[in-house]
């Protein structure tokens, strides 16, 4: 993709970047903790095809969280909104993103949304296909669409790492089947649901399906509306109530874009008709999502006035 370096951004990048120290890249998936600390990289697809850079935007990452908004698109294109918000809910949780409490609390089994772990496992087990390798092949070719890039793969290692130790997500998965969510086999919700979240791309690929959501659904390079607008909506909306779990409520104050983050640093963010921004930075807070990335966020907001509030 013809995406050009850009000085401005470059200068906010290393404002951002004095702040990786202050947390740490995930390790509870053994393979992300391979990630190095201080890298921060951010691209900016606008809606008329420019691109502009800053960092090393070429290093792929895995998506983690952010392929639930993902898949929560290709599952709403499926069965519509109705089905959907049977099985799972639409309110924030104010918990962390991998919490079992709430599954008890409050409507037995039903996750309260599906950005969640809970919400998205239940999201994961709705893709249609016939086996497992046809329900993430097909969420693999609804993502390529987004990026236009027929050349995003899954990362082996990481779906592997995280298939071997991912407890809570197989206990949270036996509870809600035991409620009647989903009827699916377990191991084979896990196994599309780690595979979906090591699904690897790049900066500019992440920006690029950003604008498509700044496009209401529409892709800016080839004019295609890959996602229904009422669907688009329904998944902005979320990015904006639990795109960054409990944090949405300051991020939303405090920057005010639809954005969704993953524990392997990546952070998916628009500004509406105006761009799509991709941006990786695996250091994270303590709730999870890129330090340096909403620092870079919030510099952005502030002297480009990108908040929608
Ligand atoms: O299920 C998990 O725990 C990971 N595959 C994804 C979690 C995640 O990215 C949360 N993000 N901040």
């Amino acid at each position: 993709m013809n995406c050009r370096h850009n000085k401005e951004l470059e200068y906010f990048v290393t404002e951002a970047k004095k702040v990786t120290d202050k947390g740490k890249v995930a390790s509870y998936i053994p393979a992300l903790a391979e990630l190095s600390e201080d890298d921060l990289s951010a691209a900016v697809y606008f809606t008329d095809g420019t691109c502009i850079s800053a960092g090393d935007v070429e290093k792929a990452f895995t998506l983690q969280s952010i392929s639930k908004v993902l898949s929560l698109a290709l599952v709403l294109i499926d069965h519509g909104p109705e089905k959907v918000f049977h099985y799972v809910g639409q309110e924030p949780t104010g918990d962390p993103f991998n919490s079992i409490i709430k599954l008890e609390t409050v409507n037995p089994g039903k996750p309260l949304n599906p950005m969640i772990n809970a919400g998205a496992l239940v999201v994961t087990s709705m893709i249609k296909g016939e086996t497992n390798a046809d329900k993430i092949g097909r969420l693999l070719d609804f993502i390529k669409k987004l990026a236009n890039n027929r050349s995003i793969t899954v990362c082996g290692k990481v779906a592997e790492s995280e298939f071997e130790t991912s407890m809570v997500n197989r206990a949270m998965c036996y509870y809600m089947k035991e409620h009647g969510i989903f009827q699916a086999e377990v191991e084979d919700v896990m196994d599309v649901y780690t595979k979906q979240c090591a699904i690897e791309m790049n900066s500019l690929d992440l920006a690029k399906i950003g604008s498509v959501f700044a496009l209401n659904g529409k892709h800016p390079e080839t004019g295609e509306q890959i996602i229904p607008k009422d669907i688009a909506r329904i998944c902005k909306t979320f990015m904006v109530t639990c795109g960054m779990y409990n944090a949405s409520g300051e991020f939303a104050i405090k920057i005010g874009i639809p954005a969704k983050s993953g524990v392997s640093g990546g952070i998916m963010g628009l500004s509406p008709y105006r761009f799509g921004i991709g941006i990786f930075g695996p250091s994270l807070d303590e709730k999870g999502n890129s330090i340096a990335g909403i620092r870079l966020l919030e510099l952005l907001s502030a002297n480009y006035s990108l908040s929608i509030f």
